[in-house]
This record gives C-alpha cells, sequence and structure tokens, in this order.
C-alpha cells in the first residue's frame, strides 16, 4: 500500500516525498516523472502535442500501477481531476494532503514553464483553480499537514503519523 502525497502544485510533494522515503526505507516513485519517463517526452511537451486529457489517461495508468506497492508516491497537483482516479484513491488509506496558502503557492509556482496549468496564469486564476480543487483533496485525505514554513517538522509530523498507524 502506498503512502500517497497530494496536494496542489507547489506545496513540495517531490521534496517531502524523497525525504519520507529515506526514513521510512521506502523506495520513492514521483508520478510526474514516471509520465515523463514513460512517454520520452516533458509534460509541456505532453500538453501541448496531445492534450491534458491524454496526460490524465497516461497519469491514471500509472497511478493504478503503483498505488498497491509499498512505497512512497508523490502525485501531480492535477491527480483530483479524474474521477477514476477519486475511486482509487479513496481505497488508499495513507492519503498525505501537503498545504500551503494560494500565496504561497503561487509565489513558488508563478512563471514555472514546466507546469502548463500554472504557467502564464494570473494569481486570481491560480487562486481559482486551488478553490477549485481543495474539496477534492479534502474528501480523499486522511491527514492534512501544512508545508509552508518548516519542511523538517513538516516530514517528521508525517512520519510520526506513520509510525504509531494502528494500519502499520
Ligand atoms: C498539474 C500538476 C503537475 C503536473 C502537471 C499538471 C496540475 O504536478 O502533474 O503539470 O494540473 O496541477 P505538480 O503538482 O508536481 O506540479
Amino acid at each position: 500500500m502506498a503512502i500517497v502525497l497530494l496536494g496542489f502544485m507547489g506545496v513540495g510533494k517531490s521534496t517531502v516525498g524523497e525525504k519520507l522515503s529515506s526514513l521510512l526505507n521506502l523506495p520513492y516513485i514521483d508520478l510526474d516523472t514516471a509520465i515523463i519517463e514513460k512517454e520520452g517526452k516533458s509534460i509541456p511537451e505532453i500538453f501541448e502535442q496531445y492534450g491534458e486529457a491524454y496526460f490524465r489517461k497516461v497519469e491514471h495508468e500509472i497511478l493504478a500501477q503503483y498505488l498497491p506497492q509499498d512505497i512512497v508516491l508523490s502525485t501531480g497537483g492535477g491527480i483530483v481531476e479524474n474521477e477514476d482516479n477519486m475511486r482509487l484513491l479513496k481505497e488508499n488509506h495513507f492519503n498525505i494532503w501537503l498545504d500551503a496558502s494560494h500565496e504561497v503557492i503561487f509565489k513558488r509556482i508563478a512563471f514555472d514553464k514546466n507546469r502548463p496549468n500554472a504557467h502564464n496564469k494570473s494569481q486570481n486564476e491560480i487562486k481559482k483553480l486551488y478553490n477549485s480543487r481543495v474539496s477534492r483533496y479534502n474528501e480523499i485525505a486522511y491527514i492534512k499537514v501544512s508545508n509552508e514554513d518548516d519542511i523538517t517538522s513538516c516530514v517528521q509530523q508525517i512520519h510520526n503519523l506513520i509510525m504509531t498507524d494502528d494500519e502499520n
């Protein structure tokens, strides 16, 4: 059963995921990286050449492949856009929602060319997208952890939760 990191773009899912995997001594998989490797193309190239719907289809296939494994899995912020992903994630126990305010998020991701859903978007557009996804993260999250200031305490909090959980 995977330990899944969820949350909007720029909340630090990959950084936290890597640190957590070494603390827990579990393999680490970044879903976006797995998509890039499978397709042999960058995320902006996939969006541009095949469209977001195609990206979501590949994202779903890779999620379904990795979810049953004992790994730490970082997902992309838009994983909750797909109903099939929501269905799969609802059955998973350790869904860790990393969060930060949309102001902090905007500062971290604005103008990032590697993120087609953030690139050239205004702060208001990012806020709208963030707000449209919050209830979906909330619906499937086991716990919400803030990753706004101190990453060490964020990772520690998640680690403690996992180590003391009955499911572990
Ligand atoms: C996306 C988030 C990205 C990546 C793709 C789409 C989104 O992942 O999957 O660019 O729609 O929120 P990160 O959350 O790691 O940036």
